[in-house]
């Protein structure tokens, strides 16, 4: 990863400024800073309102599917930020500190994207929306579209992977939260969101939505590689034979079979369970999900655990298993559950 000359030339004491994870730290405080109250006035949600309103209430149900999963995502990855600042302190980790710095920069620029989720949603796509406000930490529950697909499982394992890890989780413990969030939710549920609303803009173009996305997916390929080098330690020190490592490779491969299970039954909630108006395409959406997914496990991390042939079989079981799948008396359940839990508040 590159430097600016800039910061190559100055010497620090008890930082190491040759560490990746300064450098991703260096690259948030450089890059992260935009400021979503200052897009949407830049901006503005005119156009996006005029073109929200010319969709028809299934493209609109589409991008509704979406967003849904964004913001609780969002919202999800924001409050284990807390944890994962709290894990990357472990003592099974050599150096801490670089991995600190770079972890509350992660955990504002998911506060950011939860907030221009949050924004956008108020202002453009309400009727879509009509409850959504509850704070699913604070006694609340996810939106029911999220709770109805697999992305809603996800994102509560999520949280107790997360708090495994932080509580004195073993090197697997810390293996498996962070293959969860790095590469499952941000690696490829974020970035299969990516394909899928890039397709949908050809027919509907967001604008403002359009560009708040691609600052979250700059932010979001910073995480990523923090995430992966966090992994790449933990394999480092299993291969060297370290005891208190072993499993770890295991632990990454068996956590992304699982998540693999949860990302497709996403995919195919937001594309072909509603006939995808705004043409995704269901199999290359879950195509791109596993290559991107083979790109880090097999390229990046190398992993010796499982193979890429045995990763495409677990997603296509997966795609096989989600064609069956309802979901509507879920959405239906989940918006009473919602209703009488925004009543009582
Ligand atoms: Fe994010
Ligand atoms: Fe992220």
């Amino acid at each position: 990863m590159g430097m600016d000359a800039s910061t190559d030339q100055i010497k620090a004491g008890r930082i190491d400024t040759s560490s990746t994870y300064y450098e991703l730290y260096q690259k948030s405080v450089e890059l992260g800073t935009w400021d979503a109250e200052k897009l949407v006035h830049k901006v503005g949600f005119e156009d996006d309102r005029e073109v929200w309103e010319g969709l028809n209430d299934n493209e609109k149900e589409q991008w509704a599917r979406l967003i849904s999963y964004f913001i609780d995502g969002e919202q999800a990855v924001a409050a284990d930020a807390r944890r994962i600042m709290k894990t990357v302190s472990s003592p099974y980790f050599d150096r801490s500190m670089e991995k600190e710095m770079m972890a509350s920069a992660l955990a504002l620029e998911e506060a950011k994207h939860t907030q221009f989720f949050d924004l956008y949603i108020t202002n453009v796509m309400s009727d879509k929306f009509p409850q959504y406000e509850l704070d699913s930490r604070r006694g609340g529950i996810q939106i029911p579209r999220t709770e109805a697909c697999g992305a809603g499982e996800m994102f509560e394992r999520q949280g107790t992977l997360q708090a495994q890890a932080a509580h004195g989780g073993d090197p697997a413990d810390i293996a498996r939260a962070a293959t969860n969030y790095h590469i499952g939710v941000e690696g490829i549920l974020a970035r299969g969101g990516y394909f899928a609303k890039n397709r949908m803009m050809q027919e509907a173009p967001l604008k403002l939505l359009n560009k708040g996305f691609q600052f979250i997916s700059t932010d979001e390929g910073r995480h990523i590689t923090f995430g992966l080098e966090l992994l790449q330690e933990l394999i480092e020190k299993e291969r060297e034979g370290l005891p208190d490592y072993q499993g770890v490779e295991n632990a990454i491969w068996e956590q992304a079979i699982e998540d693999i299970g949860y990302i497709t039954d996403t995919a195919y909630f937001i594309t072909a369970d509603i006939d995808d108006p705004l043409d995704v395409d269901f199999s290359e959406l879950v195509n791109r999900g596993a290559r991107l997914a083979g790109d880090m496990m097999f390229d990046t991390l190398d992993l010796d655990a499982g193979s890429a042939t045995e990763f495409m079989q677990a997603s296509a079981d997966a795609m096989e298993s989600a064609q069956g799948s309802d979901y509507d008396d879920v959405i239906d359940k989940y918006d009473h559950i919602y209703s009488q839990k925004m009543a009582g508040d």
